[in-house]
């Protein structure tokens, strides 16, 4: 049987944040990894970040050999640059989702530019694609980066769901309905183009729900609240309660 739909992609960066914090080896995101997928991950995804704030050149190489033995996908989010483009071309993950970057950051702010930077993306995204990795795009669910977008080789969006998560935490409830109204047309838009659509960013127990609700939505890609709620519930009921309230959230 099928697992029901959405996919839930855990993102393991913070356990190498954790880990990073002291030096050594402890926790080890890899280990994060196998924790995740025993306990239902359908996929892992892990952001190298230009300064190696989290996931390492390493660690990625290790994800790749475990998810691979483990027939699970990763997904690699990284920049449009050349050193990651000619990384992930020799790691060949299953997945690459091309984020925006900027150094200053906490973490990803906004959505990829594709309809302003289409020329420099192009060969990146065509280039991933022709050997073998799936290429989505994380954007706004705004019409005309999402026609942008079916305008490369990339075969996934993912929308960038931050800031309907951070008007919940505002209690701005109309500002929140507008973005999922927003997210509603623009996975509607993107299937229609031919674009499987993915969401993530700032989901938790108390948001998920209407974003997994949203029919045409494939996967959800979600981390920082996972890892950080396994320290109270553990990581392996941290990824079951999540995989319920989609579920639950999608088939009622
Ligand atoms: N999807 C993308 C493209 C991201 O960049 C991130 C953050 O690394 C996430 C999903 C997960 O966001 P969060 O950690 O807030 O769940």
């Amino acid at each position: 049987m099928r697992k029901p739909l959405p996919r839930l992609g855990v993102n393991i960066d913070h356990i190498a944040t954790v880990r990073n914090a002291r030096g050594g080896e402890h926790p080890d995101p890899v280990a994060g990894a196998w924790a995740a997928i025993q306990a239902g991950a359908d996929g892992i995804t892990a952001h190298l970040r230009e300064d190696r704030r989290h996931m390492r050149d390493d660690d990625m190489v290790r994800l790749q050999q475990l998810c691979e033995s483990e027939n699970i996908p990763l997904n690699m989010e990284m920049a449009a640059t050349e050193e990651m483009r000619d990384i992930a071309l020799r790691l060949k993950p299953k997945a690459v989702c091309i984020v925006p970057e900027r150094r200053e950051e906490r973490t990803t702010e906004g959505g990829l530019d594709v309809a302003g930077q289409h020329n420099r993306l192009v060969p990146i995204i065509s280039a991933l694609n022709d050997n073998g990795s799936r290429v989505s795009l994380f954007i706004e669910a705004v019409a005309h980066q999402i026609e942008a977008a079916a305008k490369t080789e990339a075969k996934v969006v993912e929308f960038h769901t931050g800031a309907y998560a951070h008007a919940l935490d505002d209690n701005n409830q109309d500002k929140a309905d507008d973005i999922l109204r927003a997210l509603q047309e623009g996975a509607k838009h993107a299937k229609a183009l031919g674009l499987e659509v993915h969401f993530g960013h700032g989901l938790t127990f108390d948001n998920v729900g209407p974003i997994a609700a949203i029919e045409e939505g494939m996967e959800l890609n979600i981390g920082h609240f996972i890892i950080g709620e396994a320290i109270f519930m553990g990581l392996e009921s941290a990824i079951k309660e999540m995989h319920r309230l989609a579920t639950q959230a999608r088939y009622g």
